[in-house]
């Protein structure tokens, strides 16, 4: 087989990029490891920048976003058995974000795809990248006994943080830089009315949560949690008995809960691989960098990845232009680090780090403090948060 752009992991990020560039009539291909379903039964974040929700719209992607996406214009942070409301639309000039389930998100990319035909192949086994700094290069992966071979143009490794791409350039080229939070995040999904119309980050001195949402029937809930826990640890009862006592006791009063219909519990880890290109291939998404959850970046880095991509491949084929190319790696690590470094922020604002001493603890006081004393540090926070320009 032959293509333009071969595109490796049907995730958000890779479907995002398949269905934009073949919008423009650039041809591309999209191997995905495992099957449709099981990509969708992959329990994601929910936070989507205003500037990821224009790339689904431009995509074509975006009608069940914004017929049952919730739009933000502000969340809380509770501290001390107080919340206080963070401003996005008043300390951004009108900006806000979108609340819609990345599950939802990758369901509606994949309907796209299968709308226009586009080719995404499932339950690929052996995928291996070829020739990337020769003249040839191109992907072969195992279809049973049988080895296929896709030439291409380019390759993009959007195959997230365990995936083959990142790992298919010589370690003497790839820089790994990488920061592990001494905690994790036991979250739980539940078919209950969300506590709160607006996202509550609660910094407590039993351990940070977070009360989210995916519709006004379906609510998601975050506790921190030791690494050494496992979700066999945890009750629905006991999460929940946790989940109000780090909660202000109004809030708490007004939870309601239920049953879990999904638990686990996520590492904190903030990663990022340099150079995101190598010859014909360029690196997308978690395949080139992870943040804590905390920040709720993760995908929303992701955008501005497909985002310089598709400008630079439409550059190339359109006008012969190769300059967004040779720029990609320099352009997206810029904006993934404004996003690593947010993400850090909001996790060391709001978590409990068990080995920081008295003075650690009274300096996060003091962020904690500063933030809510400060237009000029409210205005970072959101700026931040509804997404900085791609
Ligand atoms: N061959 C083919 N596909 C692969 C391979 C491989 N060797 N390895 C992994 N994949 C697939 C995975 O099965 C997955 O579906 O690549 C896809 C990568 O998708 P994600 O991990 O979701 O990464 P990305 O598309 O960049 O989306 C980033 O997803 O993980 C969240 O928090 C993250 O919100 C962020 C978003
Ligand atoms: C979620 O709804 O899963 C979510 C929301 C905001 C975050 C992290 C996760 O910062």
């Amino acid at each position: 087989m032959k293509t333009k752009v071969g595109i490796i992991g049907g995730g958000p990020s890779g479907l995002l990029l398949s269905q934009l560039l073949d919008l423009q009539g650039i041809d591309n291909i999209v191997l995905e490891k495992h099957s449709r379903e099981y990509v969708l039964g992959r329990i994601r974040a929910g936070v989507l920048e205003h500037g990821f929700a224009e790339l689904m719209r431009e995509a074509q992607c975006g009608e069940r976003m914004d017929a049952e996406g919730e739009i933000h214009e502000g969340f809380y942070i509770a501290e001390g058995g107080e919340k206080r409301r963070v401003d996005l639309d008043g300390h951004t000039g009108g900006n806000s974000v979108v609340v819609y389930g990345q599950t939802e998100l990758t369901r509606d990319l994949y309907d796209a795809r299968a709308k226009m035909d586009g080719k995404v192949i499932h339950n690929v086994e052996d995928v291996t990248l070829h020739n990337l700094k020769g003249d040839a290069p191109h992907i072969t992966y195992r279809e049973g006994d049988n080895i296929i071979r896709i030439d291409c143009d380019y390759i993009i490794g959007a195959d997230g943080f365990h995936g083959v791409s990142r790992k298919s350039i010589p370690k003497d080229v790839l820089k790994e830089h990488e920061k592990i939070y001494p905690f994790g995040w036991l979250g739980v999904l539940s078919r209950t009315k969300p506590v709160s119309p607006e996202l509550i980050y609660a910094k407590s001195d039993r351990g940070f949560a977070l009360c989210s949402l995916r519709s006004q029937v379906l609510s998601r809930y975050y506790i921190q949690v030791p690494m050494s826990d496992t979700v066999e640890d945890w009750s629905d009862d006991a999460f929940w008995t946790e989940l109000k006592a780090r909660l202000p006791k109004e809030v708490a009063e007004g939870l309601e809960t239920g049953q879990s219909i999904e638990k686990s519990i996520a590492p904190l880890r903030s990663f990022v691989a340099e150079p995101m290109r190598y010859g014909n291939l360029f690196l997308a998404g978690d395949a080139a960098h992870i943040v804590p959850p905390t920040g709720a970046r993760g995908l929303n880095s992701a955008a501005s990845d497909i985002y310089y991509l598709y400008h630079a491949l439409l550059d190339h084929y359109k006008n012969d232009d190769d300059t967004g190319l040779e720029n990609y790696s320099e352009k997206a690590l810029a904006r993934v680090w404004k996003a690593q470094r947010f993400s850090w922020w909001m996790t060391s604002l709001l978590h409990t780090f068990p080995e920081n001493n008295a003075y650690d603890n009274r300096l996060q006081q003091t962020d904690m403090e500063y933030l809510f004393s400060s237009k000029a540090a409210l205005t970072s926070l959101a700026e931040n948060y509804v997404g900085l320009p791609f």
